[in-house]
This record gives C-alpha cells, structure tokens and sequence, in this order.
C-alpha cells in the first residue's frame, strides 16, 4: 500500500498580540512574503482581530483561524465566543492549547466538547496535545500525549473529524515560548503515537492520514529539523509567527517539503 500523501501545513498562532487596527497589515505583509501555494497556510489572531485579517488574507489563499471557541453554542456565559459566531470570520480554530489548559483550566473531556461544537460548524480543529517538562523528564510524556489523545478524540467519530480535516499538533509545553525546542526524532516518535492512538480508537487506515504537526519554539532556522522527518506534516508557530522575515523562512521550507512528497506521489 502506498502511504497516504498528507498536506503540508503552516498554522500561526498569534496569541493574545495585535490590535485590529494593526493585524491587517501584518497580515497583509505575512502574505506577501509567504506566497507557497503548495502549503497549507493559517493565520489564526485574537477574536477582536478576526474580521481585519479576513478581510486583508481575501484572495490569498491563506485561511484564518480563530484560537478557541465555547462548549455551548449560546447561552449566559460572559465573555465567551462559540462556534456559530465564527461563521464568516474563521475556518479554523485552534483547541486545547496548553496556555488555555493552564489558565482555563480546560480538561481532555471539555476539549472534546469543544471539537464537537467546531466539527458541527464546519470549522477545521487543529487540536493540542503536549507534556511537561516534569513529565517527559519522569519518562510519562508518551503516556500523557496518548491521554490526552484518547480523552479528547474517544467520544468522537473518527469519520467525522475526518471530514472535518482535523489536525493534530503536538507541543511539548517546555518548549513553548522558552526558545528550547524539542529534537526532531523525539516530535517524530511523538507524532507515530499520536497515529498509533487514533488508529486504537477506531480510526484504522485513516489515522494515516491524520496530519500531525509540531509546535514549540519553532523558527526559520530549526524548521528544517522538524520536516526533515516523513511523520512531521508542518507546524503550529508562535512568537515567529508575528515576524514576516519568520514565516517567509519557515513557509518557504515547508514548500520544499510540500513538492517534494507532490513529486514522491501517494495514495
Ligand atoms: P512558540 O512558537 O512561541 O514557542 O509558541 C508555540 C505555540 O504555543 C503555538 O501554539
């Protein structure tokens, strides 16, 4: 059987930075700089900058994200934003980020929740998963990412959240922010398991398929470590992500990569 010919994606995460008068033009200036259609590419700003970067990524062929939503679909719940209010600003979204299991306080069970809501709107989960540093130094980081794997995909269709396209990025919470990646083989391996747990859940064939990418500290410079391993589908970049010089660099490497499995063929 030939091997599943995956995208090549390039996710940004901008976190809690821009403004909506000033996100447009990064944006603007991202996509001017990032023009490889060959690679999946998403900009996903705080909510408040939505609309301004929709409007400046029009026609590029760069998609927006947003960087999580609500359980419910609508209800008292102050200050939050659920899925349908994204219609028409995000296609994307971002869920389970570790700064949002940290200070949310989000658990596998609500993310799961919230992979529900976003599959029913036809938003495009890119779901976070990653030990600590505590964890992967007490030799338990494979056995938490598989957790976490099974506490937010368990309750799902693995149909549906293949029709629904979603993404799995791995990122080891020690490397987040900190300029310490992790090692390519080690995101590698990470990235086998994260398959290896689909397919235990009843994803067969198409746990194959899933397209896995890594995050923490990812630059222009160490990029190349990351694609250089078959396993690896892109990543999920943070701090660069605000730099276009940065996402020139790691979107110009990720194109190498994206005409490079396009020329090996696949399934
Ligand atoms: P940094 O690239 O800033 O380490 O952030 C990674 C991240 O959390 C992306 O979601």
């Amino acid at each position: 059987m030939m091997a599943p010919m995956r995208p090549v994606i390039i996710a940004a995460n901008w976190k809690m930075h821009t403004t909506p008068e000033d996100a447009g033009e990064l944006a603007a200036t991202i996509a001017a700089r990032s023009g490889e259609p060959g690679v999946v590419r998403v900009v996903c700003p705080p909510f408040v900058c939505l609309a301004a970067v929709r409007e400046a990524l029009a026609g590029t062929g760069i998609a927006v994200g947003a960087q999580n939503l609500h359980h419910e679909i609508a209800g008292p719940f102050t200050g939050e934003v659920s899925a349908p209010m994204l219609a028409g600003l995000a296609t994307w979204v971002i869920l389970g980020h570790s700064e949002r299991r940290r200070d949310a306080a989000e658990t596998d069970a609500l993310i799961g929740r919230k992979l529900g809501r976003a599959v029913e709107a036809g938003l495009r989960p890119i779901l976070c998963v990653g030990e600590q540093l505590t964890e992967r130094e007490a030799g338990r980081a494979e056995a938490v990412v598989s957790a976490q794997v099974t506490g937010c995909l368990g309750d799902h269709d693995p149909d549906a959240l293949t029709a629904a396209g979603l993404v799995v990025a791995y990122e080891p919470v020690w490397a987040i922010g900190t300029g310490r990646n992790a090692r390519g083989a080690d995101a590698a391996a990470m990235a086998g398991l994260i398959r290896r747990t689909a397919a235990g859940l009843g994803w067969g064939d198409s746990a194959e398929r899933l397209p896995v990418l890594y995050g923490g500290s990812v630059t222009a410079v160490n990029i190349g470590e990351f694609l250089a391993e078959p396993s690896i589908d892109g990543a999920l970049v943070g701090g660069a992500s605000l730099k276009p010089d940065e996402m020139a660099g790691i979107v110009g490497r990720a194109a190498v990569t994206a005409r490079a499995r396009l020329a090996a063929g696949g399934s």
